[in-house]
């Protein structure tokens, strides 16, 4: 998610979750064979498994950002087919190429010479292309040149009119299109994302479909998924307290390497969310991240404020 999973964010919601798989924001193949790739790309190990999500509609250039994926230690790299910004739409990628079912097909065919799982996250459908028989022929061309899993935003998109914010909630969800295309296509794998907050509502999901994928929750509201270690997973939560210090021995570890205490800390500020203290945590993490209040008094606010349970 552009803004939150830079790899800052990656490494507090690692922490919360040892369990899931993490994806990057949206990488454009472009920016990648013009700028840095070692800047765009790097990551903690910790971070890790890590998919590379690319931006994109050219073969030859998403093959080399997934030939950058593997080299960088990325374990997926994943085709956005969903993204319905006005940029995106000038650059003929996002959601737009569920018009374009053949050159995704040829973009994952070409990406798969790297050697890494090619996956697709798109939407249900495009303006007026949103009957359930326009996503099931998207589908089937992109999984003839072999992507094996879809991550399906159970929502359409407006390319005209709307903007992407709303591209988020005024199309109304609908997971049970998703659940069909999963009884249709058996052999495939299929993940719901759309709209899923808490633990119950993940584990009706996944009745019906492989995956979930969970994106704002995550972030705003991540301490109301925490409980899916041990729900699904079968072990212990992370303790917040355990978290927030780990994250703190990161920041200052960021910081020596030239990296602003501002841009780690902003990721911490979503635990306290709904907590007794929330407001006094996110003033201290702001003072700390101007520096008028050090990480040991941050270390001692979050073990008031973050008890073992
Ligand atoms: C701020 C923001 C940035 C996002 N950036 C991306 C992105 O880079 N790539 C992508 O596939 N989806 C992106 N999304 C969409 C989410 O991945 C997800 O599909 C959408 O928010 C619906 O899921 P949710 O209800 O769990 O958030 C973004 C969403 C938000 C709110």
């Amino acid at each position: 998610m552009m803004g939150y999973t830079d790899r800052h964010g990656r490494y507090v919601l690692r922490r919360l979750f040892p369990d899931a798989l993490l994806y990057t924001e949206m990488i454009t193949a472009r920016a990648l064979y013009h700028g840095a790739p070692e800047t765009l790309l790097e990551h903690h190990p910790a971070e890790r498994p890590l998919a590379l999500q690319l931006g994109g509609a050219e073969p030859e250039l998403m093959a080399r950002g997934a030939g950058y994926a593997r080299q960088f230690g990325y374990c997926e790299v994943n085709i956005n087919v969903g993204c319905p910004s006005d940029r995106v739409q000038a650059g003929r990628f996002g959601a737009c190429l569920m018009r374009e079912p053949e050159r995704v097909a040829d973009c994952v065919e070409a990406m798969r010479e790297a050697g890494l799982p090619v996956t697709v996250k798109t939407r249900l459908g495009v303006d007026e292309l949103d009957r359930y028989e326009d996503l099931l022929r998207f589908v089937d061309t992109v999984a003839a040149a072999g992507c094996r899993t879809f991550i399906i935003h159970a929502r359409k998109a407006w390319l005209n009119g709307l903007d992407p914010k709303k591209n988020r909630s005024i199309p109304p969800l609908d997971h049970a299109r998703v659940w069909r295309l999963k009884r249709d296509r058996p052999e495939l794998q299929i993940v719901v994302n759309g709209g899923l907050r808490g633990v119950a509502d993940c584990l009706a999901q996944l009745a019906h479909v492989d995956g979930v994928m969970i994106g704002r929750a995550a972030c705003e509201a991540p301490t109301e998924l925490i409980d899916i270690a041990r729900v699904l997973f079968g072990r212990p939560p992370p303790a917040l307290y355990d978290v927030v210090a780990d994250a703190l021995d990161y920041a200052a570890a960021e910081q020596r390497r030239g990296v602003p205490l501002r841009r780690v800390l902003r990721h911490l500020a979503a635990l306290g969310r709904g907590r007794p203290g929330a407001r006094r945590w996110r003033q201290a993490l702001d003072q700390a991240a101007v520096g008028r209040q050090s990480l040991a008094a941050l270390r001692s606010l979050a073990a008031e404020l973050f008890p073992a349970a």
